[in-house]
């Protein structure tokens, strides 16, 4: 194998989908990728709207107003990317919710709603885009999972069994999409500076922090630094792995 020539666009002629890329993580992902040299479709939720479009703006990509969980959303993807681009060469299932209850008060919308948006649409969308031939030889897949679905979380039983799940993809996965050259990684954060995680009450975000390896909120720019090292053809070998970013002490 030959280095590529210009390792300041690792990801140059790449087309990249980030699901969930109007705010928080998602958005410094689209950066990054972008940053890389890939043409980045950032897909959110209708509602994301202006926040959105900024984001599209800012990298110089294309805004896509998208719920993932909708029965077409697959579909709409790929025929964008065959439309305008030669198809899709990475995907980054970033979008993810919380509704965290304890167990006992954890009724079935709050569970389904998060395994809709957090395990089901990442599997539909990869199912959906291969279904329509729209996913590049070559190309890259990276699930965003968290230290919640390899350690669990009080008050997060929903979530941390759809990030444990998104774990699973990447097994089921790794020998389907290897047969088209394409590699699936996931990562796994532990607890990041986001508005998603500024939610969370000052005393359990402070232990948050402190269970991280480094004893600190990680921050967007960690994930998405990680994600395009596994979206870019020097991780061309490297797939059906988890990777703790900011890790967390399981002790
Ligand atoms: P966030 O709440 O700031 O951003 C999530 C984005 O996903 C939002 O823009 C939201 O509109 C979008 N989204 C939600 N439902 C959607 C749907 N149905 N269709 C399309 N987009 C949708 O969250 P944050 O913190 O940036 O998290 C991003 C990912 O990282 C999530 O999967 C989350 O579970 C994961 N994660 C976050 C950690 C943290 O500490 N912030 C730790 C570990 C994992």
């Amino acid at each position: 194998a030959t280095a590529p020539a210009d390792w300041d666009k690792p990801l140059a002629g790449k087309v990249a989908l980030v699901t969930g890329a109007a705010r928080g993580i998602g958005a410094t992902i689209a950066e990054v990728l972008s940053r890389d040299g890939a043409h980045v479709i950032a897909a959110d939720i209708p509602a994301a709207g202006e926040a959105l479009c900024a984001v599209a703006n800012k990298v110089g990509g294309t805004a896509l107003p998208l719920d993932v969980t909708a029965e077409d959303a697959g579909k709409k993807i790929a025929e964008l990317v065959k439309s305008r681009h030669n198809g899709l060469d990475i995907i980054v299932n970033n979008a993810g919710i919380t509704r965290d209850k304890l167990l006992a008060n954890m009724d079935e919308g709050r569970w389904n709603s998060v395994m809709a948006v957090n395990l089901k649409a990442p599997k539909q969308l990869v199912d959906a885009l291969l279904a329509e031939d729209a996913l590049n030889e070559g190309g890259a897949v990276v699930d965003v999972s968290s230290i919640a679905g390899i350690a669990g979380n009080r008050g997060q039983t929903n979530y941390g069994a759809t990030k444990a799940g998104v774990i699973g993809l990447v097994d089921a996965y790794t020998p389907v999409l290897a047969k088209k050259n394409i590699t699936i990684n996931a990562v796994a954060p532990g607890f990041i500076e986001t508005a998603m995680t500024a939610a969370i009450p000052l005393a359990t975000r402070q232990a948050g922090r402190l269970m991280n390896s480094l004893q600190q909120g990680g921050q967007t720019v960690d994930v998405a630094e990680t994600i395009s090292y596994f979206a870019a053809p020097s991780s061309a070998a490297v797939t059906g792995n988890v990777v703790r970013v900011c890790g967390q002490s399981l002790l």
